[in-house]
C-alpha cells in the first residue's frame, strides 16, 4: 500500500473541511478529531468516505470498560478504518474496546485500533509533575505500548522517538502512529516531542499525522505533496 501522510482535519465546520480536500485531485488518508466530529456528527464521514477518503476517528476515548465497549460497538457501524483509545485506561479498557469493535462489525471491516501512549505535546518534565509518574518519558511509552499489545490494540500513537524502543520491545506487526511532525525549521505549535517526515521515516514510524503543517500552509497542496515525498524515503 501506498504510505500515505494522514492528514489531521482540525477545522470546526465541515465546509472548511471540505473546501480544504477540494483542493486535491486523489482521495487522501483523513484523521477527523474531536472538534470536527463533535460539530458536524457522524453523516459527515459518509460524505468523506463517498469521495474515497480512508478515515481515522481519532476521539481517544477514555472510560470505564462497560462505556467505551458500547461506545466502541457504536463506531464500528460507522466503518471508519482506525479509531482509538487512550492506553491510561488500563488492559480491561482496551479489551472491552476490542470486543465492542468486533461486536459493531459483523458483516464489515472491524476498524484497526490502536492507544494513545504520551500525548506528543507532553513533556517529561509535565509526565512526572502532573501525572506523578517517576520514570522517564520513553519507559513510559514503552509501558504502554506493551499494556496496549497485550490488549489486543494493533498499535500505538507515540512520537517518533520513541519508536525504535517500541519496535525492539514489541516487533512487528505493530502501527506505529506517529503526530508531532514537522518539516524542518516548521512552527512547533503547541507540540513538544516533534520529528521530520524524514526523521520520522528513519525511526521507524509505520503512519505519520500531518496537521497545521499542511492545513495551515499556504499551499496545501504542494506542501502535502513535499512531506509525502520527504515520509516515503524518496527525497
Ligand atoms: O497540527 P498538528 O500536526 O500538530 O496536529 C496533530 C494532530 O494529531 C492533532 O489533531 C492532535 O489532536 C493529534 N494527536 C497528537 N498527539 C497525540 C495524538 C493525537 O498531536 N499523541
Amino acid at each position: 500500500m501506498e504510505k500515505q501522510p494522514v492528514i489531521a482535519l482540525d477545522f470546526a465546520e465541515f465546509q472548511e473541511a471540505e473546501h480544504f480536500l477540494n483542493q486535491f485531485a486523489e482521495p487522501l488518508y483523513v484523521k477527523v478529531g474531536m472538534e470536527l466530529f463533535y460539530q458536524n456528527g457522524p453523516s459527515m464521514l459518509y460524505q468523506l468516505k463517498e469521495k474515497g477518503h480512508r478515515i481515522f476517528l481519532d476521539l481517544k476515548l477514555h472510560d470505564i470498560p462497560t462505556t467505551v465497549r458500547k461506545a466502541m460497538k457504536g463506531l464500528a457501524s460507522l466503518e471508519v478504518d482506525l479509531v482509538n483509545v487512550h492506553a491510561a485506561g488500563g488492559q480491561a479498557m482496551m479489551e472491552a474496546a476490542r470486543e465492542g469493535l468486533a461486536q459493531g462489525a459483523s458483516g464489515v471491516k472491524r476498524p484497526s485500533i490502536i492507544a494513545v501512549t504520551q500525548l506528543t505535546s507532553t513533556s517529561e518534565h509535565q509526565m512526572r509533575s502532573e501525572q506523578n509518574i517517576q520514570t522517564t518519558l520513553i519507559d513510559s511509552v514503552v509501558h504502554y505500548a506493551s499494556l496496549a499489545k497485550k490488549s489486543g490494540m494493533d498499535g500505538v500513537v507515540c512520537s517518533p522517538k520513541e519508536c525504535k524502543a517500541i519496535e525492539s520491545a514489541i516487533g512487528e506487526p505493530f502501527i506505529r502512529l506517529t503526530p508531532g511532525i514537522r518539516p524542518a525549521g516548521g512552527d512547533l505549535h503547541d507540540q513538544v516531542r516533534i520529528a521530520s517526515p524524514k526523521e520520522a521515516q528513519q525511526l521507524g514510524s509505520t503512519a505519520i499525522v500531518v496537521g497545521r503543517a499542511i492545513t495551515q500552509s499556504e499551499d496545501p497542496v504542494q506542501a502535502y505533496y513535499d512531506i509525502k515525498k520527504e515520509w516515503s524515503g524518496l527525497e
